[in-house]
């Protein structure tokens, strides 16, 4: 009796629906740091909902099977994203996305075969769409986490003729994709569609450099659920039509906020050839004049000012230098120093990486300006504490900036005159009003804080 109720259609019906009203409950949560750890926890509900209802569908299948794919996922999944280091984050959304191509790529697969390649066009034409995007998504993120986690180098790879096979490509996935339709069922089509996208995915990202990587991911992330959304049209799955769009929508929105915020186009993103330069070496700075401070003047500028900016970078994240600078902080707040943080929008690795940083370490969020309000209030402000930021600070680097040189003094914590992440040299460093704090960022945060107590 309970289990013909469990199983009834409708029932099942249901409970996809309050699953997809959880995504959307919880991604509205995500929209503020105050209650996205709650908005990830409702969507992860909802998530659960949807595989139990899956699993009560009766011709489901193995439940063996089905057993170990789980353990499997759980025990790489949770040590994998329990240990996780935040500047590593960018990575780990790679992976699980292009997982989640590769799964809707593999499940368009299943069903071409469950079905002989017999299948009516409205279902047959999702399936072949999932094929295609689900497999470029598979293999174009494994590049990018290849990349970002540096397997592969960061610069741009290209191959001659490169747009042009990538074309050639798109025609044999889709040629095979429309002998399909036109009645084909070969499957060895069905595989020369798998095999032709996952080239093309591959030969997508190559070309992009490491510093175009996460708008890459992202705009990945938006194919894994356009396929997504398209392999629940082929199994009548509303669940992964809605969770499917949300992902295509987000995805997309985010990379166009990403673009415009570096003032790139998206087709000039995967044209590629951007940030070809070696991460590790820096511009011409050695031949040129630089101040150097140490923390014992650094801290009487900061304490003697009335108003400090603090613009943190990627550095502050490699350093993990959130909860110095946050001390740091209250020991100037002590000496009547109102203390702001300028929040660029792509500063870091992935949108919202300062805003996670400083959060983790107790700083209130009215204190995050934003850089479009900061900006004109920069004129007034006596100090910027630059902490590990260098392209977002940097004039010449073709996007708009916090221009911290409009503050009356600068002083830029960073370890050597190493470029930024996009390679381009930083005449912020030669200004007569700058002065640089070399040195590991929580470490020089730790004695400017140490000589503002002796104060
Ligand atoms: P970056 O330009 O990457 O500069 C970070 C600086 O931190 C480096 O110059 C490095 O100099 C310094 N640093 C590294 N480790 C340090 C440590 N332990 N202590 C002190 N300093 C350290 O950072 P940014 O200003 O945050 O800019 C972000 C970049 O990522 C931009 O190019 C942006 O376009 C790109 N990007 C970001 C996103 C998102 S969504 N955030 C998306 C796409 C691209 P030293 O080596 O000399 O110490």
């Amino acid at each position: 009796m309970l289990a013909t109720f469990l199983q009834n259609e409708q029932f099942i019906q249901a409970l996809y629906i309050l699953s997809f009203t959880l995504f959307i409950i919880g991604l509205r949560g995500v929209t503020s740091p105050a209650t996205a750890r709650r908005g990830n926890m409702t969507a992860a509900v909802g998530m659960a909902i949807a595989v139990v209802a899956t699993l009560l569908i009766p011709e489901t299948g193995d439940f063996g099977l089905i057993a170990l794919g789980v353990a499997i996922g759980t025990i790489i999944g949770v040590p994998a994203a329990r240990s996780v280091q935040m500047t590593q984050m960018p990575q780990m959304v790679a992976l699980f996305n292009g997982v989640g191509g590769g799964a809707v790529a593999l499940i368009a697969w299943a069903e071409f075969r469950r079905s002989g390649g017999d299948l009516p066009l409205e279902e047959m034409i999702p399936i072949l769409f999932a094929a295609i995007v689900g497999s470029i998504s598979f293999w174009g993120s494994n590049i990018a986490f290849a990349k970002l986690q540096e397997i592969l180098p960061g610069k741009p790879i290209s191959l001659p003729g490169q747009q042009f096979v990538n074309g050639a490509l798109l025609l044999v996935a889709i040629g095979c994709a429309v002998a399909i339709a036109a009645g084909s069922g070969a499957e060895l089509l069905f595989i020369g569609i798998l095999v032709s996208a996952a080239v093309l995915g591959n030969m997508f990202v190559l070309p992009i450099g490491g510093a175009d990587m996460p708008v890459v991911i992202s705009l990945l992330n938006a194919f894994t659920g356009l396929s997504a959304a398209a392999a629940g049209i082929a199994l009548g799955n509303i669940a992964l039509i809605v969770g499917g769009i949300i992902v295509g929508a987000s995805g997309s929105i985010l990379t166009n906020l990403m673009a415009n915020a570096m003032s790139r186009s998206i087709p000039a993103i995967v044209a590629g050839g951007f940030g070809g330069v070696d991460l590790t070496t820096g511009g011409d700075g050695e031949s040129k004049p630089v101040r150097s401070t140490d923390a014992s003047d650094a801290a009487i500028q900061l304490t003697y000012a009335s108003r400090v900016v603090i613009a943190p970078g990627y550095g502050l994240a490699v350093a993990q230098a959130q909860h110095a600078v946050r001390e740091m902080a209250n020991e100037l707040e002590k000496h009547d120093v109102e203390v702001v943080y300028a929040i660029h929008p792509v500063a870091g690795r992935m949108p919202g990486h300062m805003n996670v940083l400083l959060a983790e370490a107790d700083v209130p969020y009215e204190k995050l300006i934003e850089m479009d309000d900061i900006n004109s209030e920069l004129p007034q402000i006596d100090v910027a504490l630059v902490i590990g930021a260098n392209d977002t600070v940097n004039p010449e680097a073709g996007m708009p900036i916090i221009d911290v040189q409009q503050c009356g003094q600068v002083i830029i914590l960073k370890r050597s005159m190493s470029a930024g992440f996009a390679g381009i040299d930083n005449p912020l460093f030669y200004n007569e009003n700058t002065s640089l704090l070399f040195g590991d960022a929580k470490e020089s945060v730790a004695n400017v804080t140490g000589e503002v107590k002796e104060l």
